[in-house]
């Protein structure tokens, strides 16, 4: 009897774990996100309880608290539970509380480590989030505030840093990132590339100057870079993108959209209109 905390990896199925994945054919119980793609949902055993717990920014949500209370209750009567997360599952996954509720339950709690968007995001995109001579070190940060008043992040300081800045859940707040860090100081021509729907077909990018960052509405989900790194595609010279999936450089830097799997028609119109307003902002240089 056993809940596994298990990284989906940043959408496409071929960047789940192996063991996700067996778990995934085994598991009595998934507990899933919203940001888990439907090719992994499909790995799940046709026998299991699939419950959704997706949390979206507009929608109803499953509070922390009951999907806790899900975790030990299932976990308590069933050998494998999963409990399925985009990316890492301790990487703004709010794994961390899951596990400790599960501890304190006295229900047994394995963590299965995934992709995180944080990296995977910038790097299909031909952004590396380290590169010698441009920066040695990188950061992730979430743009979100916290409702219930946990500590705003020092700007100043990340602006200071000099390094690569990624910043998860920014879709909504990029005018304000811009502006914080614009105040502390940094260049307003610093390269910024946004990755919306990294590594799958809808994966997407941008590449912009900070100072337009936020001009038009950034779509969900998105991964946005800032630093020296950003202006750079690695890949960009590939001859031949490698078939690693939808998201090689050369197919995200002119991808048209994909079939969009979205269960949400709002949502999805949301998006287009947004990817299209994107489209018109000034790229950098
Ligand atoms: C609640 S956080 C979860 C992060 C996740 N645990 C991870 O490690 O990637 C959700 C945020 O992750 C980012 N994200 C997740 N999947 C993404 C994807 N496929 N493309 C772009 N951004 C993604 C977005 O910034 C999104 O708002």
């Amino acid at each position: 009897m056993t809940v596994y905390l298990v990284g989906a990896g940043p959408g496409d199925p071929d960047l789940l774990t192996l063991r996700a994945a067996r778990l995934l054919g085994e598991a009595d119980v998934v507990v899933h996100d919203r940001l888990v793609g439907p090719q992994v949902l499909d790995m799940i055993a046709p026998w299991a309880e699939r419950i959704d717990v997706g949390k979206d920014p507009d929608g109803i949500r499953t509070t922390q608290d009951r999907i806790n209370e899900l975790l030990v209750d299932r976990g308590r009567r069933h050998e494998t539970v999963v409990r399925l997360k985009g990316g890492d599952p301790f990487v703004f996954g709010r794994g961390g509380e899951e596990a400790v509720a599960l501890g304190a339950a006295g229900v047994a709690v394995q963590v299965v480590p995934g992709i995180t968007s944080a990296i995977a995001g910038p790097a299909t995109a031909g952004v590396p989030v380290t590169h010698r001579g441009l920066s040695s070190a990188f950061t992730v940060v979430t743009a979100h505030q916290d409702p219930n008043g946990e500590q705003d992040l020092d700007w100043d300081a990340l602006a200071r840093i000099g390094s690569t800045l990624v910043i998860l859940m920014g879709a909504r707040r990029a005018a304000s990132v811009r502006h914080r860090l614009l105040a502390a100081g940094m260049a307003a021509d610093t390269p910024v590339t946004i990755v919306v729907s990294a590594t799958t077909p809808q994966q997407r990018t941008f590449r912009l100057r900070l100072d337009a960052l936020g001009a038009t509405t950034v779509p969900n989900p998105a991964v946005i870079v800032v630093g020296a790194v950003a202006a750079n595609d690695v890949l960009a010279a590939m001859p031949d993108p490698t078939p690693t999936g939808p998201a090689t450089a050369a197919a995200t830097a002119t991808a048209t959209a994909g079939p969009d799997r979205s269960p949400d028609t709002d949502n999805r119109r949301d998006h287009r209109a947004a990817v299209a307003a994107l489209e018109g902002v000034a790229p950098w240089p």
